[in-house]
């Protein structure tokens, strides 16, 4: 039998990143962060030295490093690339915008693919990103697509970047909030503007019980 998926998409902004840990912890499920993959990608083309523009390079280290995702003690994350902790790197708005150059191109996608599906291991998965309902697990038992309006996304990203080393953070912002993502067909979209974290995950964790996902 496969092992269930529970895809969360959205564009950033609408707490779909919150949602999907709460989410995984509450049902107790294993969580892939596919942002955080091509954020570690970036990372990695970094150490390398590799050229910001060297499409290949990337898309060969995606393919071999080593990146292992854990929890801290006190329930923070932690995240080694080949062994080393670089949870704070991966955090940076820098390697934000490294992540975001890597990810426009379609070999770093594909050299990520299977590693993206590899996280699905009993008893689920809770896969949280913009192609996961889309592209990575298209046959996903439960699809979500969260939505907040521009303005509340725009407030919540800020609130996120301020305490943070961001010269260039509002004109990636404004970028991320002008991008139009697609929900998959079978989607639902779940509209979070003015709704508490806790009555969101009430909503998913309902639909989740709907078709018998957990109890
Ligand atoms: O959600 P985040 O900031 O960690 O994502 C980092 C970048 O990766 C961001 O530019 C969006 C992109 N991304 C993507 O293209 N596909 C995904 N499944 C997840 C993230």
């Amino acid at each position: 039998m496969s092992v269930p998926v529970v895809a969360v998409d959205g564009p950033s902004g609408s707490g779909k990143g919150t949602i999907s840990r709460l989410l995984a912890r509450r049902a107790g499920w294993h969580l892939l962060d596919s942002g955080a993959l091509y954020r570690v990608v970036a990372l990695a083309g970094r150490h390398a030295r590799l050229d910001q523009d060297d499409i290949a390079g990337h898309a060969g280290l995606a393919s071999v490093m080593r990146v292992e995702f854990t929890v801290r003690d006190d329930g923070g994350e932690r995240i080694l690339l080949d062994g080393s902790d670089v949870t704070g790197e991966v955090r940076a708005e820098t390697t934000g915008q490294g992540a975001s150059r890597v990810a426009a191109w379609p070999a770093v996608r594909d050299a990520l693919m299977q590693r993206q599906r590899d996280f699905a291991r009993a008893p689920g998965l809770i896969a949280d990103g913009r192609d996961m309902g889309t592209v990575v697990f298209p046959d996903a038992a439960l699809k979500i697509f969260l939505t907040a309006s521009a303005e509340e996304r725009a407030k919540r990203r800020y609130n996120q970047l301020k305490d943070k080393d961001s010269a260039a953070s509002l004109a990636a912002l404004s970028r991320e909030i002008a991008e139009r993502l697609r929900p998959a067909s079978d989607a639902f979209v779940v509209d979070s503007t003015g709704v508490t974290v806790e009555a969101v995950l009430e909503r998913v964790i309902e639909l989740g019980r709907a078709r018998a996902l957990w109890r």
